[in-house]
């Protein structure tokens, strides 16, 4: 089991950490629409071959709007899950408690915050741009599997938002630096969940038999299939939303390239990036061996 993380010094962490959504949004601070909102490695609007310099900052402004809104969606489960297994231990550990409610609290507040970013959106961007839902739907769906699986799921999400902002945001100089700002106060919440995951995550596998971890493996697979099929239904809107952003009507040539290019970006901004990170692989390993093999084997389809 896990030498590294303690939910006291998870808790100690998040502590430290203090900023309200009314400091990162509203008032004065609003978003910027002539800079891009997403770093290209995850917008790869560049691939869309025929796009404009300006076409290309449109199409980055909606996946940056849709990034709002599938963060939002998928904490809208973290969120449930999470207090779901804090009951599970109620008078254990006061720190795993207290971790793990602090957890849940910033979800809320995250919720909040992408909530707010996208009524920014709305009123600045001019057209409106569908996004998949709803929620709670969605939220149903996956919570109806096995908690090793969706633990899995969170922990893979919250590695991911840790490598977005590491690899691509931190160091990008043209980004909106209200998105931005948005990306890394994000990250230094997200940083203490994902040790937060990792103990849960080995909480539940706890006591499982090799086949029983496998068997949740393959869901967690299933759940990543329900993420990407909702990918391809938010590629079409992003392709509506783009043509009526712009005026544009695209051939089906060109709609073919957009559909193609733009589901790769999805996938590995939402699936790649988290399946391959190293420390949800390590994770994994930990469990068995057999999937983490699994995983790799998979992951080079959504990179
Ligand atoms: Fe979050
Ligand atoms: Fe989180």
């Amino acid at each position: 089991m896990n030498q590294k993380y303690t939910y006291q010094e998870a808790l100690g962490a998040s502590e430290k950490i203090h900023w309200r959504v009314e400091d990162l949004i509203g008032g004065d601070k609003r978003l910027d629409f002539t800079k891009p909102s997403m770093p290209e490695s995850l917008a790869r609007v560049e691939q869309v071959s025929y796009l404009t310099p300006e076409e290309r900052r449109t199409l980055n402004q909606i996946r940056g709007n849709a990034y709002l809104c599938i963060f939002g969606l998928v904490e809208e489960f973290i969120l449930p899950f999470v207090l779901d297994h804090a009951r599970l231990q109620l008078h254990s550990d006061d720190y795993r408690l207290r971790a793990l409610l602090q957890f849940a609290g910033e979800e809320a507040k995250h919720i909040h915050l992408f909530k707010r970013f996208r009524e920014d959106f709305e009123s600045g961007f001019g057209t409106a741009c569908a996004v998949i839902g709803p929620p709670e739907a969605i939220a149903s769906a996956v919570l109806a599997h096995d908690p090793l699986a969706v633990a899995l799921v969170i922990l893979h999400i919250e590695w991911m938002t840790q490598r977005h902002y590491i690899d691509s945001v931190q160091e990008d100089r043209i980004l909106d630096p209200q998105f931005k700002s948005l990306l890394k106060h994000h990250w230094m919440e997200e940083a203490q969940h994902t040790k937060l995951d990792t103990l849960m995550v080995e909480a539940l596998a706890e006591g499982r038999s090799a086949s029983e971890i496998d068997k949740a493996v393959e869901e967690y697979l299933e759940i990543g299939g329900l993420i990407d099929s909702g990918l391809t239904q938010q590629v079409e809107f992003d392709l509506d939303a783009f043509m009526r952003a712009t005026g544009r009507e695209l051939n089906e040539e060109q709609k073919a390239q957009f559909r193609e290019t733009q589901l790769q970006a999805n996938r590995w901004t939402y699936l790649g990036s988290g399946m391959t990170h190293e420390q949800f692989l390590a994770t994994l390993g930990g469990l068995s061996t057999a999937a983490r093999k699994r995983v790799e084997e998979v992951a080079p389809a959504f990179s």
